[in-house]
């Protein structure tokens, strides 16, 4: 069988680096693809937004399997477009994919469906949404752009105010342009936040080894928000009884509601979490696997990730055995170029990164990469992820930022506390399965 897996980031090529280790698998095909996906698949020259060009990719390559990576061609329906092919897929189509593409759908969802989540009001005018801040007490507040920003589209304020400002920012200055049509206003939960990667298939629900990344650019979670700046799996400090209650209030309700609105939901269900007081609270819905959490659940996954993929396409996920996990902790320390999120060079030639994967149970996941005449450059803000497993997240720490020491180009940086938030604690192997 060919499989097609469309995007172009770490994600992607951590994808398709599992799925061509499946003996079901002839071909990987990935479009649009990197430096490192081109090691481990064929590279077609189809932008992962160009849904007519994926579309004619897919039915003339004959592919037996389409893994859609990122969000933006979710929420466009590439999903509902290869499927009206009778090409099965591997993501939700645009129906359930606006649990992400709009953050007042998915409250609207949330609330119609009853599912914990945070208090809200939403306004398609700045003046109505400040004259509403006025009257507000209880601070901070969130103001949240409703469209897809990127990662940049929540504020939290701490005042009227600053959140005065957020607004113009989002609706008169248009920061995100059409994302800030409309706002959420937004109670502001306390507590501890969590991430859940699950996959469905509209019926069955497969929950993922926990996995935590690091938002911000800086050292301690300081300075603005990134993609991603780094990775840790397993995540110790979720207990058995959370688990439990994000299954029971959060996960099977969602899965629930979705068939209840007639959504065949296909896919990843990624459900950013606040652990508050009264139980866990829905903060967002996304419905991709978040670069670089993928990778490092990739490294760990021992079993072959094709048949769940799909399984999953198929709406046969109740056949699958439990997939079976490496009971060693994995890092992932990315690799940014220097300035990143801002400005930032792109060209800037990258060695060292056989000598990095000369290290055992090291493997380099390409982000911002690109072939130039046979050397690899970078060609984006995150330019890698460099994995290692090792019997405790210290172990693995140590032995990612030794393959990162090996790989060069101008200005790179990285964050140096990645997992540094578990030290001390042991990973949580007596019960893998359980979660
Ligand atoms: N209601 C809330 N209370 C407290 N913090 C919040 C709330 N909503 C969002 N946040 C914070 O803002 C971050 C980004 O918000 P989120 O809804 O996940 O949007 P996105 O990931 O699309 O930027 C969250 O990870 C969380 O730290
Ligand atoms: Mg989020």
């Amino acid at each position: 069988m060919k499989v097609l897996v469309v995007g172009s980031g770490g994600r992607e090529h951590a994808l398709c680096w599992k799925i061509a280790q499946s003996p079901l698998v002839d071909e990987v095909i990935c479009a649009p693809g990197n430096a490192g996906t081109a090691l481990v698949a064929r590279n077609a020259g189809v932008n992962a937004t160009d849904l007519e060009g994926m579309v004619t990719l897919a039915r003339t390559e004959g592919v037996g399997l389409v893994v859609i990576g990122p969000e933006d061609p979710l929420c466009m329906g590439l999903g509902d477009r290869l499927r009206a092919c009778d090409i099965p897929v591997f993501g939700p189509n645009a129906d359930g994919a606006y649990l992400e593409a709009s953050k007042v759908g998915s409250k609207e969802f949330l609330e119609r469906h009853r599912i914990p989540t945070a208090g809200s009001r939403r306004f398609d005018r700045s003046g109505l949404a400040k004259g509403h801040l006025e009257s507000v007490t209880d601070w901070p507040q969130v103001i949240k752009a409703d469209g897809l920003a990127a990662g940049k589209g929540v504020y939290v304020c701490d005042d009227v105010k600053s959140a005065k400002t957020a607004i113009d920012q989002v609706m008169e200055e248009r920061r995100h342009g059409e994302a800030g049509n409309r706002i959420l206003v937004e109670e502001f939960l306390e507590g501890e936040e969590a991430s859940v990667f699950a996959i469905t298939d509209g019926s069955t629900i497969l929950i993922l080894e926990p996995v935590q990344d690091h938002k911000q650019v800086g050292e301690g979670d300081t300075g603005p928000n990134t993609g991603g700046m780094g990775v840790f799996s397993p995540v110790a400090n979720l207990g058995t009884r959370v688990h439990k209650q994000i299954e029971q209030r959060v996960l099977v309700p969602t899965v629930h509601a979705l068939r209840q609105e007639n959504i065949d939901y296909r896919g990843i269900l990624f459900v950013g979490l606040m652990l508050t007081d009264s139980g866990p609270r829905v903060i967002e819905y996304n419905v991709r696997f978040g670069d670089p959490e993928c990778q490092a659940l990739v490294r760990r996954l021992k079993s072959d990730l094709v048949p769940i993929l799909l399984a999953t396409a198929t709406g046969t996920l109740e056949s699958i055995e439990p997939p079976e996990w490496d009971s060693r902790a994995c890092v992932g320390v990315v690799g940014a170029a220097g300035g990143y999120p801002d400005t930032y060079t792109k060209g800037d030639p990258i060695s060292g990164l056989a000598a990095a994967e000369e290290l055992d149970d090291v493997v380099v996941f390409h982000a911002g990469t690109r072939d130039k005449d046979g050397d690899v450059v970078t060609d984006g803000g995150r330019v890698l992820c460099v994995t290692a497993l090792g019997k405790t997240v210290e172990d693995a720490r140590e032995l990612a930022y030794a393959g990162y020491d090996r790989i060069q180009w101008d200005g790179k940086f990285c964050r140096r506390d990645i997992g540094d938030r578990h030290a001390g604690k042991a990973p949580v192997l007596d019960d893998p399965g359980d979660f």
